[in-house]
Protein backbone atom coordinates (compact mmCIF):
# COMPACT_ATOMS: atom_id res chain seq x y z
CA UNK A 1 0.00 0.00 0.00
CA UNK A 2 1.09 3.43 -0.59
CA UNK A 3 1.26 5.85 2.42
CA UNK A 4 1.05 9.45 2.29
CA UNK A 5 2.01 10.76 5.95
CA UNK A 6 0.88 14.45 6.96
CA UNK A 7 2.74 15.92 10.11
CA UNK A 8 2.78 19.17 11.69
CA UNK A 9 6.03 18.56 13.85
CA UNK A 10 8.99 16.55 15.07
CA UNK A 11 7.30 13.73 13.07
CA UNK A 12 8.92 10.79 15.72
CA UNK A 13 5.43 8.81 14.65
CA UNK A 14 6.52 9.09 10.87
CA UNK A 15 9.93 8.39 11.64
CA UNK A 16 9.06 5.37 13.41
CA UNK A 17 6.86 4.13 10.14
CA UNK A 18 9.80 4.57 7.89
CA UNK A 19 11.74 2.74 9.92
CA UNK A 20 9.34 0.03 10.25
CA UNK A 21 9.56 0.03 6.09
CA UNK A 22 13.29 0.15 5.99
CA UNK A 23 13.43 -2.88 8.72
CA UNK A 24 11.24 -5.51 7.41
CA UNK A 25 11.08 -3.94 3.77
CA UNK A 26 7.97 -3.09 2.11
CA UNK A 27 6.62 -6.36 0.78
CA UNK A 28 6.78 -7.83 4.21
CA UNK A 29 5.51 -4.27 6.32
CA UNK A 30 2.46 -4.29 3.03
CA UNK A 31 3.31 -0.30 3.01
CA UNK A 32 5.81 2.07 2.46
CA UNK A 33 5.81 6.06 2.79
CA UNK A 34 5.65 7.71 -0.83
CA UNK A 35 4.93 11.52 0.18
CA UNK A 36 4.68 13.33 3.32
CA UNK A 37 2.92 16.44 3.30
CA UNK A 38 2.74 19.21 5.96
CA UNK A 39 0.86 22.59 6.87
CA UNK A 40 3.55 23.96 7.80
CA UNK A 41 7.57 24.73 6.54
CA UNK A 42 10.65 23.99 8.87
CA UNK A 43 9.27 21.27 11.10
CA UNK A 44 11.66 18.33 12.31
CA UNK A 45 8.63 16.21 10.57
CA UNK A 46 9.89 17.57 6.90
CA UNK A 47 13.44 17.38 7.37
CA UNK A 48 12.66 13.55 8.46
CA UNK A 49 11.15 12.78 5.03
CA UNK A 50 13.79 14.19 3.16
CA UNK A 51 16.65 12.49 4.73
CA UNK A 52 14.92 9.64 4.02
CA UNK A 53 14.91 10.28 -0.10
CA UNK A 54 10.82 11.07 0.47
CA UNK A 55 9.03 13.87 -1.69
CA UNK A 56 7.30 16.66 0.93
CA UNK A 57 4.63 18.82 0.46
CA UNK A 58 3.68 22.31 1.95
CA UNK A 59 0.22 23.46 1.93
CA UNK A 60 -0.05 26.52 4.00
CA UNK A 61 -3.66 27.51 5.43
CA UNK A 62 -2.11 31.38 4.99
CA UNK A 63 -1.07 30.94 1.54
CA UNK A 64 -4.91 29.88 0.52
CA UNK A 65 -7.59 32.19 0.65
CA UNK A 66 -10.53 29.85 2.48
CA UNK A 67 -10.40 26.73 4.38
CA UNK A 68 -11.88 25.07 1.42
CA UNK A 69 -9.86 26.69 -0.79
CA UNK A 70 -6.86 25.13 1.65
CA UNK A 71 -8.45 21.94 2.06
CA UNK A 72 -8.64 21.28 -2.06
CA UNK A 73 -5.28 21.62 -2.23
CA UNK A 74 -3.91 19.61 0.33
CA UNK A 75 -6.33 16.90 -0.82
CA UNK A 76 -4.41 17.91 -4.87
CA UNK A 77 -1.18 17.68 -3.98
CA UNK A 78 -1.91 14.39 -1.91
CA UNK A 79 -3.80 12.66 -4.36
CA UNK A 80 -0.92 13.51 -6.72
CA UNK A 81 0.87 10.73 -4.73
CA UNK A 82 -2.06 8.36 -5.27
CA UNK A 83 -2.42 6.77 -1.69
CA UNK A 84 -3.94 3.84 -0.43
CA UNK A 85 -4.08 5.18 3.04
CA UNK A 86 -3.13 9.04 4.45
CA UNK A 87 -1.53 8.73 7.73
CA UNK A 88 -2.26 12.05 9.99
CA UNK A 89 0.41 11.78 12.27
CA UNK A 90 0.60 14.50 15.02
CA UNK A 91 -1.17 16.91 11.82
CA UNK A 92 -2.42 19.78 13.77
CA UNK A 93 -5.07 20.46 11.35
CA UNK A 94 -8.95 18.85 10.66
CA UNK A 95 -9.74 18.65 7.23
CA UNK A 96 -12.28 19.18 5.33
CA UNK A 97 -15.06 17.94 3.14
CA UNK A 98 -13.14 17.88 -0.24
CA UNK A 99 -10.26 16.13 1.26
CA UNK A 100 -12.97 13.59 3.04
CA UNK A 101 -14.54 13.37 -0.48
CA UNK A 102 -11.03 11.79 -2.06
CA UNK A 103 -10.14 9.97 0.66
CA UNK A 104 -12.45 9.44 3.39
CA UNK A 105 -12.27 5.72 4.84
CA UNK A 106 -8.57 5.67 3.78
CA UNK A 107 -7.37 8.99 6.77
CA UNK A 108 -5.84 7.43 9.94
CA UNK A 109 -5.30 9.96 12.52
CA UNK A 110 -3.52 9.39 15.87
CA UNK A 111 -4.69 11.39 19.26
CA UNK A 112 -2.75 11.02 21.92
CA UNK A 113 -5.45 10.94 24.30
CA UNK A 114 -8.64 7.59 25.30
CA UNK A 115 -11.55 9.29 22.76
CA UNK A 116 -14.21 10.09 22.89
CA UNK A 117 -12.13 11.51 25.73
CA UNK A 118 -10.48 14.66 25.55
CA UNK A 119 -10.66 15.22 21.77
CA UNK A 120 -8.87 18.22 19.62
CA UNK A 121 -5.66 20.33 20.52
CA UNK A 122 -4.85 19.70 23.87
CA UNK A 123 -5.28 15.82 24.49
CA UNK A 124 -2.79 15.15 27.00
CA UNK A 125 -3.16 18.28 28.80
CA UNK A 126 -6.82 18.26 29.01
CA UNK A 127 -6.85 14.43 30.48
CA UNK A 128 -4.10 15.62 33.52
CA UNK A 129 -6.20 18.72 34.40
CA UNK A 130 -9.20 16.25 34.63
CA UNK A 131 -6.84 14.56 36.95
CA UNK A 132 -7.64 10.73 35.35
CA UNK A 133 -5.42 8.01 36.43
CA UNK A 134 -4.93 6.23 33.16
CA UNK A 135 -4.87 8.12 29.64
CA UNK A 136 -3.13 6.81 26.44
CA UNK A 137 -3.51 6.91 22.54
CA UNK A 138 -6.18 6.30 20.08
CA UNK A 139 -5.66 5.28 16.71
CA UNK A 140 -9.26 5.90 14.53
CA UNK A 141 -10.15 7.04 11.00
CA UNK A 142 -10.98 10.43 10.12
CA UNK A 143 -14.40 11.55 9.70
CA UNK A 144 -15.61 15.03 9.73
CA UNK A 145 -15.81 15.69 13.03
CA UNK A 146 -12.81 16.67 15.40
CA UNK A 147 -11.56 13.30 16.56
CA UNK A 148 -14.62 11.47 16.30
CA UNK A 149 -14.35 8.52 13.77
CA UNK A 150 -14.60 4.88 14.57
CA UNK A 151 -11.83 3.69 17.09
CA UNK A 152 -9.19 1.37 15.37
CA UNK A 153 -7.08 0.86 18.41
CA UNK A 154 -5.95 2.28 21.88
CA UNK A 155 -3.16 1.71 24.02
CA UNK A 156 -2.95 2.50 27.92
CA UNK A 157 -0.57 4.45 29.78
CA UNK A 158 -0.65 5.19 33.85
CA UNK A 159 -0.49 8.96 34.97
CA UNK A 160 2.11 9.55 37.69
CA UNK A 161 1.29 12.05 40.37
CA UNK A 162 4.88 13.68 38.59
CA UNK A 163 3.25 14.05 35.95
CA UNK A 164 1.18 17.04 37.36
CA UNK A 165 4.47 19.08 37.46
CA UNK A 166 5.82 19.59 34.21
CA UNK A 167 2.11 20.11 32.41
CA UNK A 168 2.40 17.05 30.90
CA UNK A 169 5.13 16.70 28.97
CA UNK A 170 6.67 13.51 30.30
CA UNK A 171 3.59 11.84 29.54
CA UNK A 172 2.96 12.62 26.31
CA UNK A 173 6.52 11.31 25.71
CA UNK A 174 5.70 7.72 27.19
CA UNK A 175 2.48 8.26 25.33
CA UNK A 176 4.59 8.73 21.88
CA UNK A 177 6.29 5.40 22.63
CA UNK A 178 3.14 3.57 22.80
CA UNK A 179 1.50 5.41 20.03
CA UNK A 180 4.25 5.40 17.31
CA UNK A 181 4.37 1.31 18.05
CA UNK A 182 0.02 1.35 17.52
CA UNK A 183 0.10 3.32 14.63
CA UNK A 184 3.19 1.00 13.07
CA UNK A 185 0.92 -2.36 14.11
CA UNK A 186 -2.59 -0.49 13.04
CA UNK A 187 -1.09 0.77 9.46
CA UNK A 188 0.75 -2.28 8.70
CA UNK A 189 -2.14 -4.69 9.78
CA UNK A 190 -4.36 -2.24 7.24
CA UNK A 191 -2.11 -2.13 4.62
CA UNK A 192 -1.64 -6.28 4.58
CA UNK A 193 -5.32 -7.61 5.57
CA UNK A 194 -7.45 -4.84 4.35
CA UNK A 195 -10.49 -4.04 6.26
CA UNK A 196 -13.75 -2.81 6.43
CA UNK A 197 -15.64 0.10 8.48
CA UNK A 198 -19.22 -0.66 9.32
CA UNK A 199 -20.91 1.94 11.27
CA UNK A 200 -18.63 2.79 14.07
CA UNK A 201 -17.56 -1.23 13.86
CA UNK A 202 -13.73 -1.15 12.35
CA UNK A 203 -12.97 -4.96 11.39
CA UNK A 204 -9.70 -6.43 10.14
CA UNK A 205 -9.88 -9.28 9.23
CA UNK A 206 -6.99 -12.17 10.86
C1 LIG B 1 1.45 12.85 18.80
O1 LIG B 1 1.31 12.58 20.17
C2 LIG B 1 0.13 13.11 18.15
O2 LIG B 1 -0.88 12.26 18.57
C3 LIG B 1 -0.10 14.49 18.63
O3 LIG B 1 1.11 15.15 18.44
C4 LIG B 1 2.14 14.18 18.57
C5 LIG B 1 2.94 14.20 17.30
O4 LIG B 1 4.21 13.72 17.49
N1 LIG B 1 -1.26 15.11 18.13
P1 LIG B 1 5.24 13.54 16.31
O5 LIG B 1 5.21 14.80 15.45
O6 LIG B 1 4.84 12.32 15.51
O7 LIG B 1 6.57 13.37 16.96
Amino acid sequence: ARLVVLVSGSGTNLQALIDEVERLGPETYGARVVAVGADREGIAGLERAERAGLPTFVCRVRDHGTREEWDAALAEATAAHAPDLVVSAGFMRVVGKEFLARFGGRVVNTHPALLPSFPGAHGVRDALAYGVKVTGCTVHFVDDGVDTGPIIAQGVVEVRDEDHADDGAALHERIKEIERRLLVDVVGRLARDGYSIEGRKVRIPA
